[in-house]
Formats: C-alpha cells, sequence, structure tokens
C-alpha cells in the first residue's frame, strides 16, 4: 500500500451535475484515501441547479460558483484557491476549461477523451506542456485496474515475449432496448448525436477512446497505420456508432479494435487479449479481478488480484483478494496516485494516464475517422 500524507488537496468540480453518473463517480473516488476535499464547484450549465446542488453536497455558499470561469478567476484570488480541478463535463468543452485552469496554475484531473478532436487536443497538449507548475491526469480508469496493471508489469517483463498480436473490443448498448429513429434520438442520446459536443466521433470519443488507451497502456506500443471502417446510426442520424480497425504498431505487431454503442445486449464489454512470442495475456473488465496467462509452454494460469501470484497488483488494491473490487477502486487509483505525485513531485514512476496518451488517442480517433471516409490505410 501507498503511504497516505495527512494533507488534503483541495477539490474543486466542474460538471457532473444531478443526472451526471460520472460526476458521482468522480466525487466517490476523489474521497476514497482521503486525499482530497471538495471545496468549490459548478455543476451544471444551470446557475440555480448548480448552485442548489453544490450546497447540498455541503459546499460553502461563496464557493458554490455560476460558471467556470467565475471559479477560476475567483479561486485564484484566494489565498486558499483550489489546488486541482476536476472536469467532467462533456468532450468539446475539455480543452477550454482546462486551459483556464492552467492559466490559473491549478493542477488538472479530466475526464476522457483528451478533447473534443484533434485540433482541441494538439492545443491543450502544448498548453499542458508550456506550464511546469501544472500536472494533468486523465481518466482512463479501466487502465488503473490491478490486474490491468499487473498484465503491463508482466509485458515489461517480458513474460509474454515480443508483442505480434492484440485484440480489443468495447462493446455497449445505449438503444434502450429501442429501435432508434430521428423523432426518438435526442431523447434516448442526448448530447451524444450532436457532434458539436461529442466531437470527432461519438463511438469512438466515448468509448473507442478507452479501448486503445488500454492496448497503448500495457503494451507499450503506439499505432503506426490503420484502416478503419466506422458506420453511422442511419442517413438521418449521423452518430457513429461502431467502429472496426485494424492496426499495424510501431513493433510491426498487428492488432484489430471493435467498439459499438449498438451492440444489442452488449453491457461494458472491454476485452483485451495480448499475444507475444512467449504466451498470451487476457482480461475482461466483467471479471476483473482475475488475468488469464497463457504461455506457451506450459498450462494457462489464472492470477488473482492481490495473491501471492499477482505481487504487483497488491500496490493498488483495497480490499483483500478474495473479496471483489471494481470499478470505484479502480477510479480512485487514479485520484490516489496523482495526489501522490503533486504532494510528493519525486522521479518515481506514477501510473496515470496523462496528456501524452490523451494526444495519441485524438490522433488515433483522427486517422480512423480518415481512414473510413477515403477506404484507405492512414498514418496515425
Ligand atoms: N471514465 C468513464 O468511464 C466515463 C463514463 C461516463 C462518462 N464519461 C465522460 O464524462 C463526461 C461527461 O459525461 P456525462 O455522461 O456525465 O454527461 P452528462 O451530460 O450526463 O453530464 C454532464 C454534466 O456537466 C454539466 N456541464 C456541462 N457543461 C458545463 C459547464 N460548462 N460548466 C459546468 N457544468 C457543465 C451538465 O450540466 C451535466 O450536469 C464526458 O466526457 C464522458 O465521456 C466518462
Amino acid at each position: 500500500m501507498q503511504r497516505i500524507k495527512a494533507k488534503k488537496l483541495t477539490l474543486g468540480i466542474v460538471g457532473g451535475g444531478p443526472k451526471s453518473w460520472i460526476g458521482h463517480v468522480h466525487r466517490i473516488s476523489s474521497r476514497f484515501d482521503n486525499q482530497y476535499e471538495i471545496v468549490a464547484g459548478v455543476f451544471s450549465r444551470n446557475p440555480n441547479i448548480s448552485k442548489k446542488f453544490g450546497k447540498n453536497l455541503g459546499i460553502s455558499k461563496d464557493r458554490c460558483y455560476s460558471t467556470y470561469q467565475e471559479m477560476a478567476n475567483k479561486e485564484a484570488k484566494r489565498n486558499d484557491c483550489i489546488m486541482v480541478v476536476a472536469i467532467m463535463t462533456p468532450p468539446s468543452s475539455h480543452q477550454i476549461i482546462a486551459e483556464k485552469f492552467i492559466d490559473k496554475n491549478i493542477h488538472i484531473i479530466s475526464d476522457k477523451p483528451f478533447a473534443g478532436n484533434l485540433e482541441q487536443a494538439k492545443k491543450l497538449y502544448k498548453k499542458i506542456k508550456s506550464n511546469k507548475k501544472i500536472k494533468y491526469a486523465l481518466t482512463h480508469n479501466y487502465s488503473a485496474y490491478p490486474m490491468v496493471r499487473e498484465a503491463k508489469r508482466l509485458v515489461e517483463k517480458g513474460k509474454i515475449g515480443k508483442i505480434e498480436y492484440i485484440n480489443v473490443e468495447y462493446i455497449q448498448d445505449w438503444s434502450s432496448g429501442k429501435t432508434i429513429k430521428k423523432r426518438n434520438s435526442k431523447k434516448i442520446l442526448k448530447w451524444k448525436i450532436d457532434s458539436k459536443i461529442v466531437g470527432t466521433s461519438a463511438v469512438l470519443n466515448e468509448i473507442g477512446s478507452h479501448a486503445y488507451h488500454m492496448v497503448i497502456y500495457i503494451s507499450g506500443l503506439k499505432g503506426k497505420t490503420i484502416i478503419a471502417d466506422i458506420k453511422q446510426i442511419s442517413n438521418k442520424i449521423k452518430m457513429d456508432n461502431n467502429a472496426q480497425v485494424i492496426i499495424n504498431f510501431n513493433n510491426g505487431a498487428k492488432g484489430m479494435l471493435w467498439t459499438s454503442v449498438m451492440a444489442r445486449g452488449g453491457v461494458y464489454g472491454l476485452r483485451i487479449r495480448i499475444f507475444g512470442t512467449k504466451g498470451s495475456l487476457e482480461w475482461i473488465q466483467n471479471d476483473p479481478n482475475y488475468l488469464k496467462f497463457n504461455p506457451s509452454k506450459g498450462a494457462v494460469k489464472l492470477l488473482e488480484r492481490g495473491f501471492f501470484n499477482a505481487e504487483f497488483s497488491k500496490n493498488f488494491s483495497r480490499i483483500k483478494f478474495g473479496h471483489p473490487e471494481g470499478y470505484l477502486d479502480a477510479f480512485a487509483n487514479i485520484y490516489r496516485e496523482f495526489a501522490s505525485s503533486i504532494k510528493n513531485n519525486s522521479k518515481k514512476r506514477y501510473y496515470f494516464p496523462n496528456e501524452d496518451e490523451g494526444l495519441e488517442t485524438a490522433k488515433f480517433i483522427d486517422a480512423c475517422k480518415k481512414s473510413s471516409r477515403r477506404k484507405k490505410w492512414v498514418k496515425i
């Protein structure tokens, strides 16, 4: 377990209002390890809803703000200004909101995707790199599961040899059991059908980004060229709902990524398989405490979180092996490590996803769109 220091980091929040599920996840996860105290926020674009919500969370009246601009400006003038801001608004607003707080030297934890499109992603990346006083974390939370980290460690130790093939899929079902028609699409899919809000591609920004991040995180590889086939709901509803991508990696490995938000009955199905010259690894989000390690010589091994055969995973576990541990814990790992990195400011290795991985994922998504449009291989 990591050492927990007493002093908490003060946290402000943008987004994640009453109906946002992920807002709830951020607020719980930030408090898991007593590293943060939520002291300020703007939770909705509607100032009345925002202030009422903030008050119910126990935030003092003078720190429940109407807009993120007001929050950044007023907080920056306080002696007890927030140290970190967590952003959980729709994709195309991530860049502009993050930049406002970077200008005030406030650390950022942002939900994915890194930005709405590649142009925004490049601007944000430059801005983050230009301010040495701040750190940036991106909540690609699946990479923070203990057994995903164990998988990364096994790859780094050469246990599966040189990686040759990667297969990843992340599928969901946003249909609510209905046939999506023009007249019901807004009600069911909300801002996800608006490309100005969701950005380059709904399916790739919303969940494909997690799948690609998982690939580059565990393997340490980067995509070099891709060919993609992206499908939209229909000619009338132009939202991307399915993408199949073939990837050539920078070490010569081959990969396939399938992501869909209209895979009927497919609920939170994130699965990854990585094959190397000495064996393979398999992890499935619905059974997160186990990692299959299949050496090419010998029987398959089932590695269990927190157990002696998965030593590294203990660093990211709170609950003893045998008891289930899951989504919130993984999310909280990002908050915990980000806090440690801010407090310690050392050269120690931290595992939270950062701007480099964010930009890499934005480049991948942009290349997928180009490839699908041109029906050709495209460089990332
Ligand atoms: N990491 C994950 O697993 C995960 C899961 C779900 C959603 N997300 C991400 O979280 C983000 C939000 O998604 P959501 O489903 O919660 O959306 P949502 O529409 O349900 O909630 C967004 C909230 O932000 C508020 N908001 C929007 N713009 C704002 C602004 N300028 N100032 C203050 N508040 C503002 C809205 O009022 C709303 O309360 C997206 O980027 C999405 O991709 C991540």
